[in-house]
């Protein structure tokens, strides 16, 4: 163990005799070492008497080298900092070859980064990205346990579909090179898993209701896996998701719920994840300096999030957002038509976008949707075509939440499925939440890494989560 962070050194105000390890991030005129341990964005100055020390250990100090240091802390002459450290010894853990280490102290670009994704936390960028997913993943778990949640562990290999999407990864347990064929000489999925054909999950939902159903108020906050072979900046094939659920909550309480919650998760960032915020917003700062005028941003990182944190989100039906976009001009330079003609027609990002940071200018929760575009375990209306169902948009992200009140009633439930195809037999247990104590109940899905992406103001979501599951990158 580190008796010290570099966090902590340099808000010490006893001067004393220090140990710290870290990583070299530089090593000026043989004699300054910028050390850092990823406490913090900022270094330690370590000041090496090189006339005291061995010339090959001097050689030995390079960018990436893991060193343990030990000297004294002693005011700082130069700016930025109050303390350093006048080294007395310095030990060289581990080597780093300048030639070929890859995280040179020059600007890498993202996609530099994404393929050295094990060494890029080694920069100012990626570590105060990860911190702040740390910080928001105890927030979430703060939030829920503040509120009388409880935190329950959903299967990740699972024989139901939860979405009706048929995204899924299969589990096989199969002989790959002597699998069992059906009459036809087809493989016999049938038997994939021990016998069962079985997926990674799409989404803990369905055995969050269960839990709801006899605990009250429970989520679950774990990977979640969709076989979309989509290339976006906002779609993993891994990704983790928060998912609460509440008995006795209709959609209204759902929205309530879902704003505060999030508002609750953004303002703890604020107050606990000063340092990596201010960095990443000066960071967007100077992106946006080389952006012609008309596209850059009206509010810095830091505000938007206080945006979201003091305004309330809009909520409006889905046939009112309808209106909205027939009524609103085709945007021409962008060559895209706004127009939709169809009730009934599933949202684009384009449009989402559109409601949000032209129209309405802050967080859009939409509801009532149209019944055919959406799950079959969402509540009917009595409109017999919309269902409860809400998704929460959010400027820059689109689509951040995805949530609904549950149908309860066992026969809508079954017509539905019927509809569908969806065999009785493969969710007996769900079905026996309509037979026995049924009751109103709701939940919804928050994309854990498109909170990430808003609360940082990175834009690819390879970028905030450690190793991005796409169809381009599962190496590591
Ligand atoms: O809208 P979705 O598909 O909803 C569900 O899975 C529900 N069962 C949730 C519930 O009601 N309990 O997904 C929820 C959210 C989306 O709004 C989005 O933020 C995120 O999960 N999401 C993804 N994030 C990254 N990559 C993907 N491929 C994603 N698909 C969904
Ligand atoms: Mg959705």
């Amino acid at each position: 163990m580190n008796s010290y962070t570099v966090a902590t050194l340099l808000k010490e105000t006893k001067l004393q005799e220090v140990h710290i390890k870290g990583w070299v991030r530089t090593f000026r005129a043989n004699r300054f070492v910028a050390l850092n341990d990823g406490s913090t964005l900022q270094n330690i100055q370590c000041v090496v008497d090189f006339e005291k020390t061995d010339e090959a250990l001097l050689k030995r100090i390079t960018t990436g080298a893991a060193v343990a240091i030990t000297g004294n802390l002693v005011e700082s002459q130069g700016k930025g900092q109050n303390v350093e450290i006048t080294v007395t010894k310095i030990e060289i853990l581990g080597d780093s070859d300048p030639e070929t280490y890859p995280i040179q102290p020059k600007k890498h670009s993202f996609e530099f980064l994404r393929e050295n994704a094990h060494l890029r936390t080694r920069t100012n960028t990626f570590s105060a990205v990860m911190r702040l997913r740390s910080a928001l993943s105890f927030a979430v778990h703060k939030y829920f346990n503040d509120n009388g949640f409880y935190y329950m562990h959903t299967p990740i290999i699972t024989g139901s579909d939860a979405e009706g999407a048929g995204e899924m990864f299969r589990v096989s347990t199969l002989d790959q090179k002597n699998p069992p064929l059906t009459e036809d000489g087809a493989i016999d999925h049938s038997k994939n898993f021990f016998g069962k054909d079985t997926n990674l999950t799409v989404s803990g939902q369905l055995e969050a209701e269960t839990y709801a159903m006899s605990l009250g108020k429970v989520y679950t906050f774990g990977p979640t896996f969709r076989a979309e072979n989509s290339n976006t900046s906002r779609h993993l094939a891994e990704f983790w998701m928060i998912e609460p659920e509440v008995a006795f909550m209709d959609l209204a309480g759902n929205m309530d719920l879902a704003e505060d919650f999030m508002k609750s998760v953004i303002s703890y960032v604020l107050e606990h994840n000063k340092e990596d915020l201010e960095f990443l917003d000066q960071r967007l700062l100077d992106e946006e300096k080389v952006k012609p005028q008309a596209e850059r941003s009206d509010l810095s990182l830091i505000e938007k999030l206080k945006f979201v944190t003091e305004n309330n989100f809009k909520r409006v039906s889905y046939t009112e957002a309808i209106d909205i976009l027939r009524n609103s001009k085709p945007n021409k330079k962008k060559k895209f038509n706004y127009i939709i003609e169809e009730w009934g027609a599933d949202l684009q990002s384009e449009h989402e976008r559109f409601l949000v940071e032209k129209h309405f200018k802050c967080p859009v929760i939409l509801f009532d949707y149209p019944a055919n575009i959406k799950a079959f375990y969402m509540r009917l209306n009595e409109d017999g075509k919309t269902v409860r169902a809400m998704d929460i948009l959010f400027p820059g992200i689109g689509e951040i939440v995805g949530g609904s009140q549950r149908e309860e009633r066992l026969e809508v439930l079954k017509e539905k499925m019927a509809v569908l195809d969806i065999p009785e037999e493969e969710l007996w247990w769900y079905l026996d939440l309509r037979k026995y104590g049924t009751a109103v109940h709701s939940g919804f899905g928050l994309g854990f890494e498109r909170l990430v992406m808003f609360a940082t103001g990175m834009t690819n979501i390879r970028d905030v989560i450690p190793y991005p599951r796409t169809p381009q990158n599962a190496e590591f």
